[in-house]
């Protein structure tokens, strides 16, 4: 039932809609433990192929053993390039056809990757979605606040200056983000006041791109001189992104910010990576991350295709408050 009026709620809220990067807000009350555990998948439609649908079962499966709240879908939801519209059968096919399972059946929070801007990417913010599946809530940038923990979801695409000065053969939909210097300041500078505003014991903040990454695609250099000051300077505890098709953990040198990818929804295997000291853990192949909060700790947990434990990693508020 709260669950049911809180569907109601956003969706009401949702049907104006708003074009600018100001964050919109969402309340989501946590379990009566006090805790928040949430999967986190990124990078993964493509009508179950590429392990997409091995990956989908152990979601299933291990959200079911661990109860989960709701599901982080950290971009590139739709391949090769985002919905052409907002009845585009792709949205069936990659999304509610795969992942099926009962406790899959929550909220999914959702940022858009830069495949998805190759595409209609308005089309995957509409309220019409909601319609066909009242799971789905993807939005440029926004908050959620779930009491213990709030997350802060950062559309990423429009900080990186290639897809602008040399897009190739793609095309991107940048409706809703020009004139980009704008928007991304803009973006900023709400990330920077809904952080400072935040009460929450554990901030998170999600992207499609890396700020750190030793995969293919590396780090993201605007965001490691944009982003990043922000995150240090405001105690942020996790990053959490896709776009390199793989699952690994870098922690920053200079705070104790944990970067976390989760890029392993469906195509992965690259074969490409580099070495870094901070470098906690990497996984080139599929799988996606777990997530739990408590008052006093975080946990961190990386699974595969078989739902195999890969990564644990586990540290206390009391730890992270004594560094430096
Ligand atoms: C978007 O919403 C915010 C606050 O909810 C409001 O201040 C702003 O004017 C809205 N922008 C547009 C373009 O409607
Ligand atoms: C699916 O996962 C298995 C196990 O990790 C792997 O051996 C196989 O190559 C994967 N398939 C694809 C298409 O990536």
């Amino acid at each position: 039932m709260v669950m049911f009026l809180w569907l109601v709620t956003i969706i009401s809220l949702l049907s104006a809609r708003n074009i600018s990067a100001e964050f919109q807000r969402f309340e989501h009350p946590i379990n009566g433990d006090g805790t928040l555990r949430f999967l986190v998948v990124g990078d993964w439609g493509r009508k179950g192929e590429f392990n997409q649908s091995r990956v989908a079962f152990q979601m299933g499966r291990i959200g079911e053993a661990l109860d989960i709240d709701f599901v982080v879908s950290t971009g590139d939801n739709f391949y090769d390039n985002g919905l052409k519209g907002e009845d585009d059968p792709n949205f069936l096919h990659s999304f509610a056809n795969i992942y099926t399972a009962n406790s899959l059946r929550k909220q999914w929070f959702a940022v858009l990757g830069n495949h998805d801007y190759r595409g209609d990417a308005v089309a995957q913010l509409s309220p019409f979605l909601r319609k066909i599946d009242s799971r789905w809530l993807c939005l440029r940038s926004f908050v959620v606040d779930a009491e213990i923990g709030e997350l802060f979801f950062v559309d990423t695409t429009p900080f990186v200056s290639k897809y602008f000065t040399k897009p190739g053969h793609h095309k991107y939909d940048w409706r809703d983000v020009l004139p980009v210097n704008k928007y991304t300041s803009q973006l900023l500078n709400d990330l920077e006041g809904a952080l400072k505003e935040s009460r929450a014991k554990w901030k998170i903040v999600v992207g499609h791109h890396p700020i750190r990454s030793v995969g293919h695609h590396g780090d993201t250099q605007e965001l490691v001189h944009r982003l990043l000051p922000i995150l240090r300077a405001n105690k942020v505890d996790l990053y959490v992104n896709g776009h390199d098709h793989c699952l690994e953990h870098v922690s920053d040198d200079e705070s104790t910010i944990q970067f976390l990818t989760s890029g392993g929804g469906s195509k992965a295997w690259r074969g490409d990576s580099d070495k870094a000291d901070s470098l906690k853990f990497f996984y080139d192949g599929q799988g996606f991350m777990y997530v739990q909060l408590t008052q006093s700790n975080v946990e961190i947990v990386f699974y595969d295709v078989f739902g195999r434990v890969l990564h644990k990693w586990t540290t206390s508020k009391m730890e992270l408050d004594t560094f430096m």
